[in-house]
């Protein structure tokens, strides 16, 4: 693997260190001027300001006085699905709420015929197109759920089309089983059985091809209930798989509190979270991982970003994307809605879409941040700093991206 050496980096933007970054150390970011950075067999092994280092051998890029940050981490994707939901935008338009959709079968188990009529090898070239997209936009490290399959053959299809995708694409991905998305139609008048398959067979057959890192469970109104909840990531656990609960997206039924009692890595959406739940994540050690352009698209509030920041509770952001309720990718629209709606500074976005995404799938010690030792990782932007990057919107501002010291160019310039 080449060397490579980006030099004349006007700002280089990074948060510091190997976990999450709550309360005030979530804005705490590094800020370098006149920049280097240097990244020998994909590593980075050095970070510096003025005069870069005499490496002979390492091919440069000059980044042009352009701003540099980590390369984007995405912790929340249900990437792997057959088909797509735009049909549903005629009864969202007519105002059909999204559990109400679920509840006529549906939304999500709509995608489920879709995606069980698709082998493995379909679902995976899909899911490629989805990653090289993610890529061009800034995105290096993402995670992927199953969720679509709701039986066992089916979300082991999933999640080995996720270890495919791992394995051939440059992206770094991280696995989460995720039966516990929805009650599937075979099992609508026996939930019991369903919750029993998913401990009985579902789990244990997942840790055995040890297939997924993370147990995720959809806490809500109509879908599972926070003691089944609890009896499904509790099982998890046993299994070596770690939690992290969909809490309080549509409806507060305990998933927030729940999160922190189990130890959850992370708790996602939370957008109607209430304060106990922010006490409970607080105490859990649970990083927030919130979905804003989910909440764009749902026509809902906006997660209470600042009194989970204010509580000490780091804050990660990512996409969500998934064919029902947030078809999209991009990264930097969410960085936007950190800002607008969520009112956080670009400097604590940059943090939620780096560090602590890389935190909420336990990768911190290798992604996230511009450090010796860390994964060379990076991207340069059309942007001479932070706010710049913030305040635009809907264009790709990705110059450069590099991912393990390789080089992918966006060949569409952002001006
Ligand atoms: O995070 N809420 C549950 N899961 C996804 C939506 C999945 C779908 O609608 O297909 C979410 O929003
Ligand atoms: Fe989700």
């Amino acid at each position: 693997m080449s060397d490579l050496l980006v030099v004349n980096i006007g700002t280089l933007a990074t948060p510091i260190g190997n976990c999450a970054r709550g309360g005030a150390d979530q804005g705490a970011v590094r800020v370098l001027h006149d920049a280097w950075v240097l990244i020998e067999n994909g590593v980075i092994t050095g970070v510096g300001e003025g005069a870069p280092p005499a490496h002979a051998a390492a091919r440069r890029i000059d980044a042009g006085g352009r701003l540099v940050t980590p390369g984007l981490v995405d912790a929340h994707t249900h990437l792997i699905f057959g088909g797509w939901r735009n049909h549903e935008m005629a009864l969202k338009l007519q105002g059909v709420p999204y559990l109400d959709i679920l509840a006529q079968g549906g939304g999500i188990l709509s995608t489920v015929e879709a995606t069980r009529a698709a082998t493995e090898e379909e679902l995976a070239a899909k899911a490629r197109l989805a990653l090289d997209e993610m890529l061009a936009l800034g995105t290096t490290t993402c995670e992927a759920k199953s969720g679509y399959g709701l039986d066992t053959q089916q979300e082991l299809k999933q999640l080995r089309a996720i270890r495919a995708l791992r394995e051939s694409h440059p992206m770094d991905i991280a696995a989460t089983f995720m039966g516990a998305h929805a009650l599937p139609r075979e099992y609508k008048e026996n939930r019991e059985g369903y919750i029993d398959l998913l401990c009985q067979e579902m789990i244990p057959a997942v840790a055995a091809e040890k297939l997924a890192a993370f147990c995720d469970v959809f806490c809500e109104t109509g879908v599972f209930t926070a003691a089944e909840s609890r009896r499904i990531l509790e099982t998890g656990k046993r299994y070596g798989l770690i939690p992290k609960i969909h809490a309080d997206e549509i409806d507060p039924i305990g998933g927030s509190q729940l999160a922190g009692e189990v130890g959850a890595i992370s708790a996602e959406h939370l957008i109607v979270c209430p304060h106990g739940g922010i006490a409970g994540m607080a105490k859990g050690g649970t990083v927030a991982c919130l979905l804003p352009a989910t909440s764009l698209y749902l026509g809902a509030t906006f997660a209470p970003a600042r009194d989970m920041v204010s509580a000490g509770v780091p804050v990660a952001m990512a996409s969500d994307f998934n064919p029902g309720s947030c078809p999209c990718l991009n990264m930097q629209l969410v960085m936007n809605l950190g800002c607008l709606r969520y009112r956080l500074t670009p400097e604590e976005v940059l943090t939620a879409v780096t560090l602590n995404g890389a935190a909420a799938i336990a990768m911190a010690d290798r992604v996230g941040s511009l450090e010796a030792g860390k994964q060379g990782d990076l991207v340069i932007w059309e942007a001479e700093d932070l706010s710049y990057l913030c305040y635009r919107m809907g264009s790709n501002l990705v110059r450069t991206v590099v991912k393990n010291g390789q080089t992918y160019s966006n060949t569409t310039r952002a001006h």
